[in-house]
């Protein structure tokens, strides 16, 4: 199928032009209101259709029918607060929406293995509720593979066809957390469809949101969302590689990564980090899942679930963590967010804490204290300034704003603190190092 011709043809007039069913309160309703199914919800509302959203979790729900963000996804605010979008907890509610859009989590197994069950109980919840003339469209991140078990699936328990009188599309998400309210509007839409009623539907619903909607086959829509992440996710384990073959060498990362991609217009060498996410670290899974051997995207996991582990035995072979008080400074998975799913820092904690420090403390100023992750023991959530007092060693596990002055400060009343700082946030180009060193660049 391709792009350039089947979205001319199938973009008659314009697809804003075409009317969304009048015959139910919603024009749409979003299954899981989490991180991705609310922005959505909010963004279809800005845009001037009429949306509700459905939720298992009583919390979330009371959040935002109060007018809150349960998370932070900057640009929502004024949206939320207006109240027009309420996150319902009955499945019957589908009944009342002309499309429906299904955004729930498709994690891992604990074995490399793709876990359905959250699509599967939310199939089981609206089957009973689904009416003729629906759209449905699948939204979480899948399998390839697993509209078409949506396909199938649908057709047993429901007495619908697909195509005849009921439609079904996959459109993947492909926002970066914490970009959704410009991003839903300014990425192209990817739809995938078996049959044209289902892609017109699908591509005139998205077509509210964003001007570009590109249509294909289900299989593609679920390929192109997996290899947009893995690419990513190769290319940081590529990145996250060179670091470890520069200090094996003795090289410095930083500036070899400088002078790859100055002026240079075959290199987009990425920095070094700890990458992980829900989307990032399970995604290729899905992919893996289906062979036998060990591949470049396993090889590209290991790399990048190695890393606390790298900056844990450098740092030993520079000073013990035995017995000393350790800084531990940001545990979301990334920068500016407050998102601690899937983060490479509990990893880094635990590893830490296998050498018997005195202590540990974590500062993350982006969630609560105590920090809402079971698995280190939900930890006390130091300031900046109280977690650096008095400390021998210091990680930087995410590279947050501000993080600099907080270590040139540090380097001025104790020098000898050292650093593990993969991020660079210091910018003393160098991963291991003591405090003082920020203070002498400073000053060179
Ligand atoms: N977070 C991202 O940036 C991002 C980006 C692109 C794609 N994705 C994909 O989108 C999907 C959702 O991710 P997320 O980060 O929004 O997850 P999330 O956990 O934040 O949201 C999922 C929501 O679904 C709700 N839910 C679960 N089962 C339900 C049920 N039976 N009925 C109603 N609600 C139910 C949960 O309570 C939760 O609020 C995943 O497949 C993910 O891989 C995520």
């Amino acid at each position: 199928m391709s792009i350039e011709t089947d979205f001319v043809q199938a973009n008659p007039e314009s697809i804003e032009a075409r009317p969304l069913k009048k015959a139910f309160d919603f024009d749409v309703c979003i299954i899981g209101t989490g991180r991705v199914g609310l922005p959505l919800g909010l963004s279809f509302l800005g845009a001037g259709l009429r949306s509700v959203g459905i939720d298992v979790d009583e919390q979330l729900r009371e959040e935002v029918n109060q007018g809150r963000m349960p998370f932070s996804e900057p640009g929502y605010d004024e949206l939320v607060a207006r109240r027009d979008f309420q996150v319902l907890g009955d499945p019957s509610t589908v009944s009342r929406s002309s499309a429906v859009i299904i955004t729930v989590g498709t994690p891992l197994h604990n074995h490399i293995e793709t876990d359905l069950s959250q699509i599967e109980r939310v199939l089981g919840q609206i089957a009973p509720h689904l009416r003729a003339g629906q759209l449905v469209c699948l939204r979480s991140t899948v399998a390839p593979g697993t509209t078409e078990f949506v396909r199938k699936w649908l057709e047993r328990h429901t007495e619908f066809r697909i195509g005849v009188d009921l439609y079904l599309a996959f459109c993947p998400e492909r926002i970066a957390e914490g970009k959704a309210y410009k991003e839903l509007h300014s990425l192209p839409q990817i739809v995938g469809f078996t049959d044209d009623e289902s892609g017109m539907r699908a591509m005139a619903l998205f077509g509210r949101l964003t001007e570009e909607v590109l249509p294909t086959d289900f299989v593609t829509a679920e390929l192109v969302k997996l290899f947009n992440n893995i690419l990513r996710y190769v290319h940081f384990a590529l990145a996250n590689q060179f670091t470890m073959i520069a200090d094996d060498f003795g090289a410095n990362i930083y500036e070899a990564q400088r002078l790859a991609n100055y002026k240079y217009p075959r290199s987009f060498l990425a920095s070094p980090g700890f990458t992980a996410g829900t989307c990032l670290r399970k995604d290729f899974g899905m992919i893996n899942e289906w062979s036998a051997y060990p591949d470049m995207l396993l090889s590209a996991w290991k790399l990048n679930e190695f890393m606390p582990a790298f900056l844990v035995e450098n740092l030993l072979k520079r000073t013990s963590l035995h017995d000393k008080r350790v800084a531990v400074l940001g545990f979301t998975f990334k920068a500016g967010t407050d998102d601690l799913r899937d983060s490479l820092a509990p990893k880094l904690w635990r590893y830490i804490h296998r050498q018997l420090p005195l202590e540990i403390r974590i500062s993350e100023r982006h969630v609560p204290d105590p920090i809402p992750e079971p698995s280190v023991g939900s930890p006390r959530n130091w300031s900046v300034d109280d977690a650096l007092d008095d400390v021998d060693i210091v990680f930087v596990a995410t590279n947050h704003d501000g993080y600099r002055e907080a270590l040139i400060s540090l380097g001025k009343r104790s020098p000898d603190t050292w650093v593990a700082d993969l991020w660079n946030v210091g910018e003393v180009d160098q991963i291991f190092y003591q405090a003082g060193r920020l203070t002498e660049e400073i000053a060179k």
